[in-house]
């Protein structure tokens, strides 16, 4: 049976233009689904925008936009932003879509109908940016315990879902599988939250009006995140199409940012044990991205703008910084420094005049086409030896280590060559090492599809290869020796040009 694999991106809210750290999402879970797509799977990967609540309805405000038009305007900028970086998503879902809004029509009711939601009172504390609600002993000098920004004090009625029903039925859950909550360090913080027990969740507002009206209740909108995590369901189809969400659902993944991890692995969970509807396998959070050691922040003016990083540096090499600087799961920082610095070593240095000088050996001394195979098994054994760790890494969401794998193969072909010193041999022996430089690289170019599709295909077509590389998928690398003696290669200029260290302080 074909494995089917169903990942998913957190829904970016519409207020503002994105940034580093949501290209940094997408572009990991674009990583996945083509490796996913090379091993077989049929992959159904989910992105899209979250497009309700206060927060939206202020921003759109304070521009003279209607919510709807400010929505609108920004999630082409999503969108322009998510076709130059290449991310191949299935599916891009908004939720003032009409399929959204029928499923989360749908789940409130079947859980109104369980007798779990009940009408009262709201008051406490909220924090608009995060669209969360706080008790007086959870803020943090006044500010909100997670973005540091002013809360506002609330009183109006909201309707109630009771959580606390399913508190001891999520942790035996979260209990009996060890890989739900990723990385396992995250895991404990959510089993103390839910272990001191789960108080009601205010799921109504009433003091605004951009929101899904609620079904039993019109002068009420569904709380933002009542709403928005329900997208998971409704983009297979939950209200309609009951084929296709039974073909997805669970998800094998949902990628998020280590600050809405509560939400995925508390609330959401829930709301589907209420729904009577199976857990996701996994919830894996990964860590954020600072700006030259300082919080990103727009009134500290240093957000990083994905468009602007590309045009200078490349998007291929954007998407590998971004993967390979840190490991998933932890935070990092971003500088023009750094990421030139790992273009010129990794990518330049390492891997571009491996490339560069194996095919400038077949030009000069085989007329441009690959050589006759020969018997030496050094390059072999450690291409077969990095795969299932490779598929591994992949699998645990470890992405920086897939590629040091890579480059494992990557340093070993450098250093095979210095050895083996090819301009010093003749005849059979020159061709074997040739040919098994080739053939590594082939390797190499078909591994890092998932990292650098363009990169990728380009030194896959530089070997002379015709095929598609989605076309050849994993199962090519069954066998050592695919790559024909005789093929002609088709050599151009160096794939990854040195970056000039000045242009550091581009922006
Ligand atoms: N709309 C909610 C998610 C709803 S999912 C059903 C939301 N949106 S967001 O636009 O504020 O954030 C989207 C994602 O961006 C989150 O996963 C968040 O962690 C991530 N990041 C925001 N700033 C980031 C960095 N500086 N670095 C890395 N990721 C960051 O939350």
């Amino acid at each position: 049976m074909v494995e089917r694999f169903y990942l998913t991106t957190p829904l970016y809210y519409v207020n503002d233009s994105p940034h580093i750290g949501h290209a940094y999402t997408n572009i990991a879970c674009d990583a996945l689904a083509r490796y996913k797509r090379l091993a077989g799977a049929t992959v159904y990967f989910l992105t899209g925008t979250d497009e309700h609540g206060q927060k939206i309805e202020r921003a759109a405000c304070s521009v003279g936009l209607t919510p709807i038009d400010l929505a609108d305007k920004m999630v082409t900028r999503f969108k322009d932003l998510w076709k130059r970086l290449n991310i191949s998503y299935t599916d891009f879902i908004r939720t003032t879509e009409a399929r959204h809004r029928s499923s989360v029509e749908k789940l409130f009711r079947v859980i109104y109908e369980k007798g779990d939601i009940y009408k009262g009172n709201y008051k406490g504390w909220y924090c608009t940016p995060c669209e969360s609600y706080w008790t007086q002993k959870q803020l943090v000098n006044g500010t909100c315990p997670t973005c540091g920004r002013e809360t506002e004090w609330l009183a109006e009625e909201s309707y109630f879902f009771r959580m606390g029903v399913y508190q001891d039925r999520l942790l035996s859950y979260i209990e009996n599988n060890r890989d739900f909550i990723q990385p396992l360090s995250r895991r404990t913080e959510i089993i103390n939250i839910i272990k001191s027990g789960l108080k009601d969740l205010s799921i109504t507002r009433t003091s605004f009006d951009w929101g899904i009206p609620l079904p039993i209740d019109k002068t009420h909108v569904i709380y933002v995140w009542f709403d928005a995590l329900i997208n998971y369901i409704s983009a297979l189809g939950y209200s309609v199409d009951e084929e296709k969400f039974r073909r997805f659902w669970p998800p094998d993944v949902h990628v998020i940012g280590k600050d809405i991890l509560k939400f995925h692995a508390i609330i959401w969970p829930i709301m589907l044990l209420a729904g009577e509807i199976p857990l996701p396998k996994k919830v894996f959070a990964h860590g954020w991205w600072t700006v030259e050691g300082k919080k990103m922040s727009k009134s500290l003016g240093n957000v990083v703008d994905p468009n602007k990083v590309l045009e200078s540096v490349g998007v291929d090499q954007f998407r590998y910084f971004l993967l390979r600087e840190v490991p998933f799961g932890e935070d990092g920082d971003f500088s023009y420094k750094a990421l030139i610095h790992r273009i010129n070593s990794d990518l330049a240095n390492d891997l571009g005049n491996l490339v560069n000088r194996t095919l400038a050996m077949v030009e000069r001394y085989f007329h441009n086409r690959i050589p006759e195979k020969g018997e030496d098994s050094v390059l072999k054994d450690v291409a077969f030896s990095i795969l299932p760790r490779i598929d591994r890494h992949m699998n645990n969401l470890e992405f920086s280590e897939a590629l040091k794998r890579i480059w494992e193969l990557v340093n070993l072909c450098n250093k095979y060559v210095d050895e083996k010193a090819p301009w010093n041999k003749k005849g059979k022996e020159r061709s074997s090492i040739i040919y098994n430089l080739c053939e590594a690289i082939r390797f190499i170019g078909i591994l890092l599809y998932p990292f650098m599709p363009n990169k990728s295909s380009l030194i896959i077509e530089q070997l002379g290869i015709k095929e598609d590389i989605t076309l050849q998928g994993l199962s090519s690398l069954n066998i050592w020796g695919k790559l024909s003696p005789g093929t002609t290669i088709r050599k151009t200029g160096p794939i990854f040009p040195r970056i000039d260290e000045d242009k550091k302080r581009m922006r």
